[in-house]
Parts: structure tokens; C-alpha cells; sequence
């Protein structure tokens, strides 16, 4: 149901919240990136998660996942111009990310039964898997996988005491065998949430993930999608904000190179953005038995 805070606007109004059109259009500086570790250790490790971190070894009352998240975002407390399918809307940010959890929780709950463990690859310090673990009735486990040391070193101090049941740990998309993944008996509902959005080129996951799936029993992508954007205007914006971005752009494609082991169950796309320009689609698959 549609949030009421949600302001409805048109792609008309997008440049008088975003600064992006501009950018896309070259009427502003914009250099085009490549995100390559480097990159993403600069934005998040350095940046982001480095300033969480040093904000809970700060603090005198011990923060809880919540508090480090406000910490998070502290900077964007601007109104976004977040989308539902191709509608735009200005919403507050915070309600924008409240319905961004939504999603991601009404994907995944429904998969948990009793003994599962649910595994998020690209988790920064597992706000995602707290608010799963909050919001599940069932007992299972949850595990997260992420690049950031910072971020594995924060989730050790958030989740201390609680490994047995909560635990991020380091992994890295690019890594040619997934350890996270060996520890595990099974079975595993597996899930990225903007985090293949970091990977230009998914294909080592496609490459590695086959040796786990006896255990992997249903893999959920919460993730902008470049091949699922029209060719109209909106559509040609979001290619490009990915394109500058230098966001994936072959997650439908590598699901349709392994379409002979792999099943799609759900297809929904740019279901949910919290920005209108790189919005979530969902896709839920599992392998061929
Ligand atoms: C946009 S954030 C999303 C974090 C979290 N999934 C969420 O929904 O809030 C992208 C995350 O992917 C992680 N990441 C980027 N490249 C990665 C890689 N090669 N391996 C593992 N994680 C990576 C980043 O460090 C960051 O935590």
C-alpha cells in the first residue's frame, strides 16, 4: 500500500529534488566511475563503515544496530525521489528506507522455516539480517557475508555474545570459492540486497555459487536490474545512472546464460527505488533439482 507520506511527482520535477538528471545530461560535472575494490573500499569500508565503527568504540552507552544506522545516515536527511514501478514520488528518507525493509523482509520471510539459515552476501555490518532476525517467529540462523572490514569488525561488536545465532564475517563477490558458505549445512535462503548493484560483472558469482547448491535452497535478489529498463525516457535515465555509476549490468543476463540450472520463480521489476533513478527489482530463483 502506497506510503502516505509519498508526495506523487512528475519526471518533470525529478531535477528540482535529484541533482542527477543534470549530471546524466553533462550540465553538471560528473566524472563517470569504475567500481573496482579500490572504489568500494573508499565508499564504504573507508568512509561509511570506518565513521559507524569509530562512532560505537566512541560511545558511552553501547549503541544498538539502530543507532548505528542513524549514524549511517546521517548526512541524507533530505526527501528522496524514490519510485514505485515507473510512479515517482518525493517521500521522506527515512520512511523511503522503512518500505526499502518491507521489501526486503515480505521476500524473505515467507522462505524461513525452522533450522534455516539465512545468508545476506554484501551485508555491510548486518543491519538487514538484525531486522530479519527481529521481525522472524521462526528459530533459524543468520549470516552474513561483506567485503568492508570495518563492517565485519562493527558486527562482531553489535552481535558479541550472539555469534550463534547472528555473525557477519568477510567475502568477497570476486573470490573463486565462497567459505561462507562451507560451514554451513544447510539450507541456505540466500539474498543480496544493492549489493550484486556493486559488482559490474556478476559472473564469478554465477561461476562459484553451483558448488553450494544442495544446500542453497532459494537465492533472493533485492537489486536494480540495467536490463530490465525501457528504452523511454525514464528508462534511458536509469540505464545511464547505472551505466556512470558503473553499477552491474548483467544480472538478468547471467540468469538467462544458466536458465538450464537455474529456475526462476519470481520476476518483479523496478519494484521498489529509494532512488527513482536505480530502483530494486526482485528476483527469487533456485537451482534445477
Ligand atoms: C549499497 S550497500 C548495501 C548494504 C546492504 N546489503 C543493505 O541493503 O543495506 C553495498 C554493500 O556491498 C558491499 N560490497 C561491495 N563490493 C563487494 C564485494 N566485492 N564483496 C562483498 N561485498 C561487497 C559494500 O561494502 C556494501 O556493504
Amino acid at each position: 500500500m502506497l506510503n502516505k507520506k509519498y508526495l506523487p511527482i512528475s519526471l518533470n520535477d525529478i531535477p528540482r529534488f535529484s541533482p542527477w538528471p543534470r549530471r546524466l545530461l553533462g550540465l553538471d560535472e560528473w566524472r563517470p566511475v569504475k567500481r573496482d575494490r579500490e572504489k568500494v573500499a573508499a565508499e564504504y569500508d573507508r568512509d561509511k563503515y570506518a565513521r559507524c565503527l569509530a562512532f560505537f568504540n566512541g560511545a558511552v552507552v553501547r549503541p544498538t544496530v539502530e543507532n548505528v544506522r542513524d549514524i549511517e545516515f546521517k548526512d541524507d536527511k533530505q526527501p528522496t525521489c524514490a519510485s514505485i514501478g515507473d510512479e515517482l514520488f518525493l517521500a521522506p528518507f527515512m520512511d523511503a528506507y522503512d518500505d526499502y525493509y518491507a521489501l526486503i523482509a515480505e521476500n524473505i520471510l515467507p522462505l524461513i522455516e525452522k533450522g534455516t539459515t539465512v545468508v545476506e552476501l554484501g551485508c555491510g555490518y548486518g543491519y538487514n539480517l538484525a531486522m530479519l532476525q527481529k521481525r522472524s517467529t521462526v528459530s533459524c540462523t543468520f549470516r552474513g557475508g561483506e567485503y568492508s572490514q570495518n563492517a565485519v569488525e562493527l558486527a562482531g561488536k553489535l552481535f558479541e555474545g550472539q555469534e550463534e545465532s547472528i555473525k557477519v564475517e568477510l567475502f568477497d563477490f570476486y573470490d573463486s570459492s565462497y567459505h561462507i558458505l562451507d560451514d554451513i549445512s544447510g539450507p541456505i535462503v540466500l539474498f543480496t540486497a544493492g549489493a550484486v548493484e556493486q559488482i559490474p560483472d556478476i559472473q564469478n558469482f554465477f561461476s562459484v555459487l553451483p558448488r553450494y547448491k544442495d544446500k542453497v535452497k532459494v537465492v533472493i535478489h533485492c537489486e536494480p536490474v540495467y536490463e530490465f529498463q525501457s528504452d523511454d525516457l525514464l528508462g534511458l535515465l536509469r540505464k545511464r545512472y547505472m551505466e556512470v555509476n558503473d553499477y552491474n549490468r548483467n544480472l538478468a543476463s547471467q540468469l538467462k546464460n544458466y536458465a538450464g540450472d537455474i529456475e526462476i520463480i519470481k520476476q518483479e521489476k523496478n519494484v521498489f527505488g529509494l532512488n527513482a533513478l536505480n530502483p530494486a527489482s526482485v528476483i527469487q530463483w533456485r537451482f534445477r533439482r
